[in-house]
């Protein structure tokens, strides 16, 4: 059985990542959605909050679950047994840090492949940052989040 790990910090969710979650969801046997805590990103959401958006829109993949972790990636990985980690390459400005990221990942846990796959052009400049400064600002994101996620970000900003 292939297990692969989509690991980001999904603050929030938006339909690239989806997008990469279906492509990879066809390749493996089983997937794992790895919500960082990456405090250090100065989340919107909670861990919690975050997994509690992703998890309606995985329901039409049943081989595909969603949790949280903290620390190495690669030590969440091996603890799954997971075979491999799966990331979205959207433009060639993205290669350079998942290019490091992926020798890095290799270095600590050389059992482990990353594997890239490209989500559709349509979301190459999709990011969780430049969805939430459009929401913030009142701005419509339903071509970016699913309605889940574009309800809570509105619930978040009405503060
Ligand atoms: N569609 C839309 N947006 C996408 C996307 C896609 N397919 N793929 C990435 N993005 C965006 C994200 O929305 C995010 O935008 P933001 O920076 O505006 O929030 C950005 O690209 C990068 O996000 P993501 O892919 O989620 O990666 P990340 O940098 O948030 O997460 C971790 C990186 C968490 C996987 C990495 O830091 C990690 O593994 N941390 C654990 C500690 C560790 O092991 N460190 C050593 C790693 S070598």
């Amino acid at each position: 059985m292939r297990h692969c790990i989509y690991p980001g910090t999904f603050d929030p969710i938006t339909c690239g990542h989806l997008d990469v979650l279906e492509r990879a969801a066809k390749l493996f046997d089983k997937v794992t959605v790895a919500v960082a805590e990456s405090a250090g990103k100065g989340p919107l959401f909670t861990p919690q909050q975050r997994v509690d958006m992703i998890r309606p829109n995985l329901a039409h993949l049943p081989h595909v679950g969603v949790t949280t972790f903290s620390g190495l990636l690669v030590e969440f990985c091996m603890a799954h047994q997971a075979d491999a980690i799966i990331r979205g390459l959207r433009a060639l400005s993205d290669f350079e840090f998942e290019f490091n990221m992926a020798l890095m990942n290799r270095h600590l846990e050389p059992k482990l492949e990353t594997l890239f796959v490209m989500p559709n052009e349509q979301f190459s400049y999709t990011s969780s940052t430049l969805v939430k400064q459009v929401a913030r600002y009142g701005g419509n994101v339903a071509h970016f989040v699913p309605p889940n996620v574009a309800e809570a970000l509105r619930t978040a900003f009405a503060k």
